[in-house]
C-alpha cells in the first residue's frame, strides 16, 4: 500500500472513534468508513466490511476501548459492566478467529485493572492502540522471517487476503511476499479468486496491483492443475486459528494444502503468536457457517434455485502435517510441532 494510505482500521484521537476502510466495495470504491458506535462496529464486522484475523484483533480491541470512551456512566462497576457487555457483542459476531476474542480481552483486562473511569478510558485507548501497533511490527518481523523460505525467483500461490487489509498494514502470507520483493527477490502471485466473497479477486489482487507486484488471478479450482504443470513453487496462506493440531483459515485452503502435498510443493502459513489457540483441538472450534444467499445469489442474480440447500462454510481446517512451516513473529516454525509450538508458549490458552 502507498505509504500515505490510512491503516486498514485505526482509531481517530480527535473524534474518539475507529476509522476503517469498507472492503466491501473494493476494488471498485475505496471508502474509509468512520463508526462511532459498537453497534454499526458489531455490524460492521459481521458484514465482513472489516476482515482478517489481526484486522479482527484490532477491531475487537478498539470497539471494546470505543465503548469505554463512548460511556457517560461514572459509576466504575456499572462503567465495568456496559464495557462487558459491549466485549461480548463484539465477540459474537464471528466465531473463528481468534484474533478477535484476543484483541477484545487485551482492553477488558485493562478496564478490569483501572481505579477510576477515566484511568479505564485512558488505559482502554493505550491499549487499544498497542495492538494496533504491534500487529505492524508483527507482520514486518513475519516477514523478514518468511521471506528466507523463497527462492530468488519463484511463483507462489495464495488464498484469501491476507494482506495489508487484513492487518493495520503490510499483512502476514502477503507481507512475507512484500518482504521477498524488497529483499530483491523475483515473486510471481498467483491468487486464488476465494469464493464465494471473493477475497482473492476483489483484495488481493488490488493490494498487490496497487505496489507493483506481479499477480495473476485464477479461479480456485485451478489451482492443483497449475501444481500439475509445474507452474507454483511454493503456497502460503494465512491462519484464523491454529489449534494443536490443524490450521483454521478461509475455506478451500485444506484443498491447497493436499494438492500441494500430492505435487511435493512446500505449504506454507504466515500467522502471528495471536493467532495460536494451543490448549484446543480442531474438534472443539466453531467454524462460522454464512448465509445461503452468499453462493444463491451474485448481487441481484440468482445462481441457484430457491429452496436449495446450500452449505457456506466460511472456514476449512487443514491438519498440521500437511503444513511444512508456520511462519510467526519469532521465527519460523517446522515439524515436529509438538516441539517447536513450546517456543509459542500458549498452551494454557488465549
Ligand atoms: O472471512 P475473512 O475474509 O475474514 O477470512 C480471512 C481469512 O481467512 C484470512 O486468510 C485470515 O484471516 C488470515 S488474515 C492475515
Amino acid at each position: 500500500m502507498p505509504e500515505r494510505e490510512p491503516y486498514t482500521i485505526a482509531w481517530e484521537e480527535e473524534t474518539g472513534s475507529i476509522v476503517y476502510i469498507d472492503q466491501t466495495l473494493l476494488p471498485g470504491q475505496y471508502r474509509v468508513v468512520r463508526c462511532t458506535t459498537v453497534e454499526d462496529l458489531a455490524r460492521a464486522i459481521r458484514r465482513l466490511e472489516v476482515r482478517g484475523a489481526p484486522a479482527l484483533g484490532i477491531a475487537g480491541a478498539m470497539g471494546v476501548a470505543l465503548a469505554a470512551v463512548r460511556s457517560a456512566e461514572p459509576d466504575l462497576d456499572r462503567f465495568r459492566e456496559g464495557v462487558g457487555q459491549a466485549a461480548d457483542l463484539l465477540r459474537g459476531t464471528r466465531p473463528t478467529a481468534v484474533n478477535l476474542a484476543w484483541g477484545i480481552d487485551r482492553v477488558v483486562r485493562k478496564v478490569a485493572m483501572a481505579a477510576s473511569v477515566a484511568e479505564a478510558k485512558a488505559l482502554a485507548i493505550a491499549e487499544a492502540n498497542a495492538v494496533a501497533e504491534e500487529d505492524e511490527l508483527t507482520c514486518r518481523r513475519l516477514g523478514t522471517f518468511g521471506e528466507e523460505l523463497f527462492p530468488a525467483r519463484c511463483t507462489v500461490l495464495t488464498h484469501c487476503n491476507a494482506g495489508a487489509l487484513a492487518c493495520r498494514c503490510w499483512g502476514t502470507a502477503l507481507g512475507v511476499i512484500r518482504s521477498a520483493v524488497a529483499a530483491g527477490k523475483d515473486v510471481r502471485v498467483i491468487a486464488c479468486e476465494t469464493r464465494p466473497l471473493n477475497q482473492g479477486s476483489r483484495l488481493t489482487c488490488w493490494e498487490l496491483a496497487r505496489d507493483g507486484i506481479d499477480v495473476t488471478l485464477i479461479p480456485d479450482s485451478s489451482a492443483a492443475y497449475l501444481m500439475r504443470k509445474g507452474a507454483i513453487d511454493l503456497v502460503i496462506v494465512g491462519a484464523d486459528r491454529i489449534t494443536k493440531d490443524a490450521v483454521f483459515n478461509k475455506i478451500g485452503t485444506y484443498m491447497h494444502a493436499v494438492a500441494a502435498r500430492h505435487h511435493g510443493i512446500p505449504f506454507y502459513v504466515a500467522a502471528p503468536v495471536s493467532t495460536f489457540d494451543l490448549a484446543r483441538t480442531e474438534k472443539e472450534i466453531t467454524v462460522e457457517e454464512r448465509d445461503r444467499t452468499e453462493l444463491a445469489y451474485c448481487g441481484d442474480r440468482q445462481l441457484a434455485p430457491d429452496g436449495v440447500a446450500v452449505l457456506n462454510y466460511a472456514f476449512d481446517a487443514t491438519p498440521l502435517d500437511l503444513v511444512d512451516a508456520i511462519i510467526t513473529e519469532i521465527g519460523v516454525l517446522r515439524p515436529p510441532y509438538a516441539d517447536s509450538f513450546r517456543l509459542v508458549g500458549k498452551e494454557e490458552g488465549i
